[in-house]
């Protein structure tokens, strides 16, 4: 960062506006035109431009070579009260327009440090997390207030094997481990990473880290009937290996199989691995009176919606449920008990309408296979109010980590439980803990016109971007396809990390999304793995004003938590 004297200053006051240095590049004045031009003249201008840049290495004997710094105004200012002889110095919003053609100093890492982390106050504020180092200055620690990032929402742009993966994983563990008030994070996990990405938060103590697998065919067999105690499970060495066959794990870590074999091991028997119970959360009112488990089996019949509901009121009369159809989970008694009845009533001349088209087909084959599987006994079984219930609960930090084998199931799964929270939070007016739902490979999730399962993930991913924040619940997203996201949600988060995007369309689609000059993305093309260009309206000190960050590597973190726990 850079201090220009700026007009603001006085016989008191020294005032200095901050910039922050966005491009460092070679020039050379005979190349100043580029390529265009009479070619001879450039082939021979460039041919001396080479010969300065090399005669002239450590510095420039000639006017022709510059290196040429390219900066943007952070709108801050240092105040020194220099006529007192005081060293110390504040930092205020800027007051007047730098000085053009005044000498400019640059900032030592004490002062940046401050400037980066203007707004807030480390030794007095909770929660706060050290997100990263300045990519130029490691000296420089970069700060975030937890709960803004995460109900503001926030966003990882950049190209496949940037560090998104990683980077929300380090953004988990930072986050776990600054602050003592509970957080509650729920990953859809689509690629099956994060079991090992995360595999030391999901046994750490602090935190109630749990595998939430949707779908009978998820888990290998062997590791499904482990979990949930089913006649003819493999011993748990063997379930063991059949989950860790089916976790992706990043190369780094390929080398510690075994120990992460270890780990898996405790991890299963602390019986942290769940199995999303369906017929278990399916209520009474789902399965009549909305489309979510089961649709009518004729469309085209809005004329008879009138009479449907009639025989479906008739049909759960005989079952004598006294409480809201929404709090009625199905037992095998319940669901045999209203499919003999609807049957019956089916056969009746004033509904033959119905039982000739077959209607109610989809809702009796679907009580039948309540009837069978609300019976069955699944030790790992977890329902939709069992997790909301953690997600409301104050007492602990909790990770979910939520895989499916079926991408709609997923979508699908994620509309759910986002729509169960929100109403449960609307509903009794619950704003804490702060909850994130996280989505990585984000266009999976919230595509613009996606149509199925695609539509209900994006739609409570919209719910949440735009109404969340009052309830506490926020959006985290991670992509490399920005373009296929659904605008209305691209434009919410308050905070961003973005690192190279190869494609002129999705910087396109970042830059007219923030409002940044393409000058700033520039940068990102030099970008390592684990760099990011981070920028906030609210979770950092320096609002608005992007900072070149590097972040851990979090294989590193998980790799010392696997050699301290199981021996190098
Ligand atoms: N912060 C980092 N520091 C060092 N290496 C990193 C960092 N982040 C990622 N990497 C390396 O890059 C690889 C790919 O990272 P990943 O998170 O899977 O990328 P993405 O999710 O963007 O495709 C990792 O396995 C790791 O080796
Ligand atoms: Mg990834």
């Amino acid at each position: 960062m850079l201090a220009v004297a700026n007009f603001g200053s006085d016989a008191k006051f020294r005032r200095w506006s901050i910039l922050e240095i966005i491009s460092v590049l070679p020039s050379h004045f005979a190349l100043q035109s580029g390529n265009s031009g009479y070619p001879g003249f450039i082939v021979e201008a460039a041919r001396s431009a080479a010969e300065d840049w090399e005669s002239q290495d450590k510095e420039a004997t000639e006017e022709t070579t510059k290196i040429e710094a390219a900066a943007i105004p952070t709108l801050l200012e240092i105040v020194e009260a220099e006529l007192y002889g005081d060293t110390s110095f504040d930092i205020g919003p800027e007051t007047n327009m730098a000085m053009v053609g005044s000498k400019v100093r640059v900032l030592d890492s004490e002062t940046t440090n401050r400037i980066a982390n203007n707004d807030i106050d480390k030794e007095n504020e909770k929660n706060i997390a050290e997100i990263g180092t300045l990519v130029r200055d490691a000296d420089v620690e970069i700060l975030m207030r937890i709960d803004d990032l995460l109900r503001t929402h926030f966003a990882i742009f950049g190209f496949t094997g940037v560090g998104k993966s990683n980077l929300l994983s380090t953004i988990v563990a930072k986050i776990f481990a600054s602050t003592q008030e509970p957080i509650k994070l729920v990953f859809f996990d689509l690629m099956s990473e994060y079991t090992g990405l995360l595999v030391d938060q999901l046994l750490s103590d602090e935190v109630d880290g749990r595998l939430l697998t949707i779908g009978r065919n998820t888990l290998p067999e062997g590791t499904f009937k482990y979990i949930n105690g089913l006649r003819g499970a493999p011993k748990n060495t063997e379930a063991t290996t059949q989950f860790l066959r089916y976790t992706l794990l990043p190369k780094a870590l390929q080398g510690k199989r075994s120990k992460m074999e270890r780990a898996f091991l405790d991890f299963i028997k602390s019986e942290k691995v769940r199995y999303f119970n369906e017929s278990k959360s399916i209520t009474v009112y789902d399965l009549f009176f909305t489309n979510e488990v089961v649709t009518w089996a004729k469309e085209r019949q809005e004329a008879r919606r009138q009479n449907r509901l009639g025989l479906t009121k008739e049909a759960l009369r005989e079952s004598r449920i006294r409480t809201d159809y929404r709090k009625v989970h199905f037992s095998p008694d319940l669901a045999k008990q209203i499919r003999e009845k609807l049957e019956k009533l089916l056969e009746q001349q004033q509904y033959a309408e119905f039982r000739e088209d077959g209607d109610f087909a989809n809702h009796i084959s679907k009580l039948e296979e309540l009837e069978r599987s609300t019976a069955e006994h699944l030790a790992a079984s977890t329902t939709l109010p069992d997790i909301i219930a953690d997600l409301n609960d104050k007492t602990r930090h909790s990770l979910w980590i939520i895989q499916s084998h079926s991408p709609d199931d997923l979508r699908e799964f994620s509309h759910n439980l986002g729509s169960e929270l929100y109403e449960s939070r609307r509903l009794s007016g619950v704003i804490d803990p702060s909850v994130s739902f996280i989505f990585d490979e984000a266009d999976e999730f919230i595509r613009s016109g996606g149509t199925g399962s695609y539509e209900n993930s994006a739609k409570i991913a919209e719910t949440i971007a735009r109404r969340g924040r009052k309830f506490g619940i926020g959006l985290g997203i991670a992509t490399q396809r920005i373009r296929y996201l659904d605008t209305n949600i691209m434009s919410q988060p308050h905070t961003y990390f973005i690192s190279k995007l190869p494609r002129a369309t999705d910087r396109t689609a970042v830059s007219e999304a923030f409002g940044f000059g393409d000058e700033i993305l520039n940068q990102t093309f030099k970008f390592g793995k684990g760099q990011w260009l981070l920028v906030s309206h609210d979770a950092t000190g320096l609002e608005a004003v992007p900072l070149p960050v590097k972040t851990e590597d979090a294989n590193e973190r998980v790799a010392s938590f696997l050699d301290l726990k199981y021996g190098r």
